[in-house]
């Protein structure tokens, strides 16, 4: 048993079956506190935006601030060094107004030395609202920083198809031979990952999910064997299902007692051999062009698809 869970075990609930997961139920503060120092391989969490969503009991900008602030101190402190962590978020738009709350999040950061940014992920998705004064928000961000300078990067374990593996070199020794990598090539930054809405085989009554595969590339990438993961804002469990099917330990905490009800269910199916996940590197399908629904009715005016052909080349970024 991860030692963590033997400090923790009476208050939060436990799975032990298959692989090991625990989710405590209140504020994070209650859990945090009781994890020792350098003991979690990897943060992985979606904070609330401040943005007066049913679970937040503000809008305020200035609350995001003040809250990074007393939570980025313990995260830091509970980090293994060379672990990582992940932040993941989106804007905070009020009157109209947006902050890109990763920049709040970095300017966080910099006041802790240990924290380095390796990379800032743009996750894009083709749906979500539709804006009429602005352009439509299709990305958010995770922000990846390492306690330190010597960490693990598992790069071929979550490696993707080769756009062109036929492709060979046309001079040098390897003149012949294929160039790109046989494994395949570095997903690099922008990943194309459908976000959690109506029909989506994840979705839950939580109203901000993030998909599976987004803690579950990073899992894959970042985590040993027998790591640990923690989410602080554990929602529906969507980190806890993607560890467990990475056979990884996690422990995460969640204010709300519906959000932990649909995590204790996610936790049994996923334990049980039966997670509802989209695989990680699964093809986002391309719209069938002869459907009805692709097909504009008779009269209906339709630009020129130079925005598609945008869409298009960044959604074969990250593909199988
Ligand atoms: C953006 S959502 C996370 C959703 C999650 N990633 C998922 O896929 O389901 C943030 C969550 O933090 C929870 N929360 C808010 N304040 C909290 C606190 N102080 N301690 C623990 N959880 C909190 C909210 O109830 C909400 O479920």
């Amino acid at each position: 048993m991860n030692p963590i869970f033997k400090t923790t075990e009476k208050t939060i609930n436990n799975y032990k079956k298959g692989g090991q997961a625990s989710v405590y139920q209140g504020d994070y503060i209650g859990l945090i506190k009781k994890l020792p120092d350098d003991s979690v391989d990897l943060i992985f969490s979606s904070p609330p935006y401040c943005i007066g969503k049913a679970y937040e009991s503000t809008n305020k900008l200035s609350d995001f601030i003040f809250s990074h602030e007393i939570i980025f101190k313990e995260l830091v402190r509970v980090l293994k060094p060379g672990g990582s962590l992940c932040w993941q978020v989106g804007m905070h738009v009020k009157d109209g107004v947006s902050t890109p709350l990763d920049s709040l999040v970095y300017a966080e950061s910099i006041k802790h030395f240990e924290l380095k940014l390796r990379n800032r992920i743009i996750w894009t998705f083709g749906h979500g609202l539709h804006c009429h004064n602005r352009f439509s928000g299709r990305h958010e961000t995770i922000m990846w920083f390492t306690k330190g300078n010597d960490y693990d990067f598992n790069l071929d374990a979550v490696r993707v198809k080769q756009k062109y593996p036929g492709k060979t070199s046309s001079k040098g020794i390897k003149k012949g031979q294929p160039s790109g990598n046989p494994l395949g090539k570095n997903p690099g930054d922008v990943w194309n990952i459908p976000n959690v809405k109506a029909n989506h085989i994840e979705k839950t009554n939580h109203p901000c999910q993030f998909p599976v595969a987004l803690p579950q590339i990073f899992i894959r990438a970042l985590v040993p064997e027998n790591g640990l993961v923690f989410d602080p804002f554990s929602g529906s469990g969507t980190t806890a299902v993607a560890s467990l099917i990475e056979n990884k330990y996690f422990i995460g905490s969640e204010l709300c007692n519906e959000y932990n009800q649909i995590a204790h269910e996610r936790i049994l199916s996923t334990l049980e051999g039966l997670p509802k996940a989209r695989p990680w590197n699964k093809e986002v399908a391309t719209p069938n062009i002869k459907s009805k629904v692709a097909t504009a009715p008779e009269g209906y005016g339709q630009p020129e698809n130079i925005m598609d052909n945008l869409v298009q080349s960044l959604s074969s970024s990250f593909q199988t």
